[in-house]
């Protein structure tokens, strides 16, 4: 069997760090590489995987930059010809902290940066070394599913009906500049918090609010993320260059990590499971599909 090559992106700390675990000890002949915007942080990880008897590799990658991503891609090229598996699971979140003062046009611009576009910038990097068999998975979050739930009729079509990469970028540079414009309500978009149980609450409630809900910016972002899935496994599927290659994503479940201040109540090796399920999918498997417990959900 030939060797697999897997790099997992934000594998510094939380559900990446366990994903990148998991990986080294189920994925048979193969090289798995933690990558951390931070290379100090990022080798830490490594070297603590060690200690557990494991051997992830060590990458720079930072999601937000194209010359870090482009780095990584030569690398990978020059050094193994190729990729096997791809988990897309480094991003951020505003999450309600008592005092946090940021501007939800803040939250909107960066969330969408990071989260959805530097993952897309991932993608059209790595995707050309995808080899035949290849695995894709995207982290994303039932909140984006709750969010959707609350748009506008119009903007639920839109997603529903988006087509091509332009279609999403379109409506994510849409709600950034809602968020700027100060318009988020009148054009359909959710504005406010998700609480755990999927309620929004207004950001001016907020003071009321515990720490550890996530931003509406978040799950647009992360609405996003689960739309350009079926967009680009669709696209993928077309490459008659290469065979079998599913490209899913998947929700994780409420984790105990830092981007939920602690408040999530799976540990992070249980967040890994569906994640890595997707990773190390046989020959069949779903493609364009977003899951949760190991089982696909209709989103939209
Ligand atoms: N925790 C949950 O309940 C939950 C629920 C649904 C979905 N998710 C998703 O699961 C994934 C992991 O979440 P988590 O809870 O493990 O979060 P976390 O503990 O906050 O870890 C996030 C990871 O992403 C990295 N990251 C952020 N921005 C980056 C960038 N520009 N380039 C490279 N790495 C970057 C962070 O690096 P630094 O350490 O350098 O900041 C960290 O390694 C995320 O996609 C999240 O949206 C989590």
């Amino acid at each position: 069997m030939s060797q697999k090559i897997a790099v997992v992106t934000g594998g510094n700390k939380g559900i990446g760090f366990a994903i990148v675990k998991a990986l080294c000890k189920e994925l048979q002949n193969g090289i798995v590489y933690l990558t951390s915007r931070n290379e100090e942080r990022g080798k830490a990880a490594v070297e603590e995987l060690k200690k557990e008897g494991l051997d992830p590799h060590f990458h720079q990658l930072d999601i937000d930059s194209s010359e870090s991503i482009d780095r990584l891609r030569d690398f990978l090229k020059s050094t193994h010809g190729g990729l096997d598996i791809l988990v897309n699971n480094a991003a951020i979140a505003y999450n309600y902290k008592k005092n946090d003062t940021t501007p939800f046009s803040v939250q909107a611009k960066i969330s969408i940066e990071t989260n959805y576009t530097g993952t897309l910038n991932v993608c059209h990097a790595l995707f050309p070394l995808i080899r035949s068999h290849g695995r894709v998975c995207h982290l994303t979050s039932m909140l984006g599913a709750l969010m959707y739930k609350k748009l506008s009729p119009k903007l639920q079509q839109a997603f529903k009906q988006a087509k091509t990469e332009e279609d999403v970028n379109k409506l994510m540079a849409d709600f950034v500049t809602s968020a700027e414009w100060g318009t988020i309500k009148e054009e359909g978009w959710v504005a406010g918090y998700c609480t755990p149980n999927g309620e929004f609450i207004s950001s001016a409630e907020k003071g009321t609010l515990e720490e550890g809900y996530a931003g509406s910016a978040y799950c647009t972002s992360k609405a996003g993320v689960i739309t350009i899935t079926r967009i680009q496994a669709a696209a993928m599927s077309a490459d008659t260059s290469r065979q079998d290659i599913l490209i899913n994503c998947c929700c994780p479940g409420y984790v105990d990590t830092d981007m939920t201040s602690h408040k999530g109540t799976k540990t992070p090796d249980e967040g890994a499971i569906t994640p890595v399920y997707c990773a190390l999918f046989p020959s069949a498997g779903p493609n364009g599909k977003h899951l949760s417990n190991k089982s696909v959900v209709e989103t939209w």
